[in-house]
């Protein structure tokens, strides 16, 4: 089958740049994304392309470019599954919030209800891919509800899972190390399969496009994010022992590093990894290992998700400890509230956990990120319930500056690794501040001998 419109069900961070890119990949195919957030796809459609919902570097460039052309965003859902012949699920599959599995497993509601629709519009056979992170065995689930339409129309269900990662989604989309492709072994799914490679060979090479059977694919997307999670949960570890030692992290990361069987990257330790995947995407496993008896495999994994709480904790502890056992009405200033850098997004950020801690000590927080602003930052306390919105309200200062977030702290905590830090004005900050002039460096960027230099108590992670 030679495929000419592709619908996508979910505009969010996945959806929207991964639509996009095959938009401007792809002009022969029509790509329309569909959500049901109004306000999302509104966004998605400002004319003025700086204005679309998700911050990627390189991204709204592809979006005008496409956008009209072949690439279309609407919250029509129903008439863009009835016109595709390929319709990707990008939903969001958050942790359950209720019920049985709560905290742990993923919640399927939405991935249900895309299933339900598509069983109810579609009037010819098409082509369902899980473009969402789901797991294993749940191309079964959605395929015994679209079997069930009585309509006498034929799915093929295949598993595409996404490997971006967010701040370089656009390079990821356009260079990946790899397409996963999972469908049935029967003909029908191997045709299936080979229409989804066609149409990623538009731009990607061949042999880097794999394909499995659909629960190896699904089962690779959850193993993927677990090993990435274990590597960083793993330095960390050694980042608390560096710290009693005096070995230092960053030199510790190196050395391992350059053992080829090792390799170099996803070694640096931090204040913990935050976004949407790594913790939801463990917890997710460690449930799937419980339910079918694997005790000892659930304990291993949940492991990476216990010590990375435990380095949020550490740091914050840290902090209060360092400024004499209390930050009452200290001034703390925050640089960076996003969960990484090039991303507006804060989700599972570990600069939310920090502030928790630091408000709970009664700390006056303010906070510079270039991208996240004050709305999304409360909302991210709102979301702990530890306190009413008005207490949390009260507790954070937000700035468009860092200059001025900084001016007058108690100390100052790196919480994201945005590249402008590095190069500001330090001995401008300094004079600006209370003395001690203390700085907690979560990302281990700043220059700990300059600052030395200028007069702060610089600690870094692991050393
Ligand atoms: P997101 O929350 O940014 O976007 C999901 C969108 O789906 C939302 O805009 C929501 O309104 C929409 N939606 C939900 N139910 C719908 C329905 N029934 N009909 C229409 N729209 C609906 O989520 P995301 O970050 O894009 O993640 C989507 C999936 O991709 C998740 O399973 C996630 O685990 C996976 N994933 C995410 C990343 C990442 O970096 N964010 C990377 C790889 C995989
Ligand atoms: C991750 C996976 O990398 C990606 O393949 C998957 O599709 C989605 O989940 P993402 O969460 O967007 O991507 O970003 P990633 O670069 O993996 O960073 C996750 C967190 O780990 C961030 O908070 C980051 O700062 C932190 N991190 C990353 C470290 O602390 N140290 C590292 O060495 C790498």
């Amino acid at each position: 089958m030679k495929i000419t419109k592709i619908c996508c069900i979910g505009a969010g961070y996945v959806g929207g740049p991964t639509m996009a890119v095959i938009a401007q990949k792809c002009p022969h195919i029509q790509v329309t994304v569909v959500d049901l957030n109004e306000q999302r796809i509104q966004a998605w459609n400002d004319p003025n392309t700086d204005n679309i919902p998700i911050y990627e570097p390189g991204l709204s460039e592809i979006v005008a470019e496409a956008r009209g052309r072949n690439l279309f965003f609407s919250t029509n859902v129903e008439k863009a599954i009835e016109e595709a012949q390929v319709i990707f699920i990008s939903v969001n599959t958050p942790t359950k919030t209720y019920g049985k599995g709560k905290g742990m497993a993923a919640d399927l509601k939405y991935i249900e209800l895309c299933a339900r629709q598509i069983a109810k519009v579609a009037k010819d056979n098409k082509i369902v891919v899980e473009k969402s992170t789901l797991p294993v065995r749940t191309a079964e689930a959605i395929k015994s509800i679209l079997d069930n339409t009585g309509n006498g129309v034929q799915f093929q269900i295949l598993s595409n899972p996404e490997f971006l990662a967010e701040g370089t989604a656009v390079t990821d989309l356009l260079n990946p190390d790899r397409i996963l492709i999972g469908g049935d072994t029967t003909p029908e799914g191997e045709d299936a399969i080979e229409a989804l490679v066609e149409v990623y060979s538009n731009w990607v090479d061949r042999d880097k496009i794999l394909t499995t059977n659909v629960w190896s694919s699904e089962l690779s997307k959850l193993t993927a994010n677990a090993f990435l999670a274990q590597r960083i949960s793993s330095i960390n570890a050694m980042s608390e022992l560096c710290e009693k030692t005096g070995a230092d992290v960053n030199e510790v990361a190196r050395a391992i590093g350059m053992d080829s069987r090792i390799g170099p990257k996803f070694l640096k330790s931090s204040v913990g990894f935050g976004g949407s995947c790594f913790q939801k995407d463990i917890l997710n496993l460690v449930y799937i290992a419980k339910s079918y008896g694997l005790n000892e495999v659930a304990d291993y994994w949940e492991q990476v998700i216990i010590m990375n709480d435990h380095q949020k904790r550490r740091f914050s502890s840290n902090i209060v400890q360092t400024l004499y056992n209390t930050v009452a009405d200290k001034k703390i200033a925050f640089l960076g509230w996003a969960f990484k850098k090039d991303t507006n997004d804060t989700r599972e950020s570990a600069a939310i956990y920090v502030a928790d801690d630091l408000i709970n000590e009664q700390a006056k927080i303010s906070v510079y990120d270039p991208k996240v602003g004050r709305n999304k930052i409360l909302n991210d306390l709102d979301y702990l319930e530890t306190r009413s919105a008005e207490v949390n309200s009260n507790a954070i200062v937000t700035f468009d500056n860092a200059y001025a977030a900084c001016e007058n702290a108690h100390a100052i905590a790196v919480l994201t690794e945005w590249d402008e830090f590095i190069t500001y004005d330090w001995k401008k900050i300094y004079d600006s501040m209370q003395k001690p002039a203390f700085v907690f460096d979560g990302r281990n960027i700043l220059n700990a001998k300059e600052l030395t230099q200028i007069g702060f108590v610089y600690q870094g992670i692991g050393s």
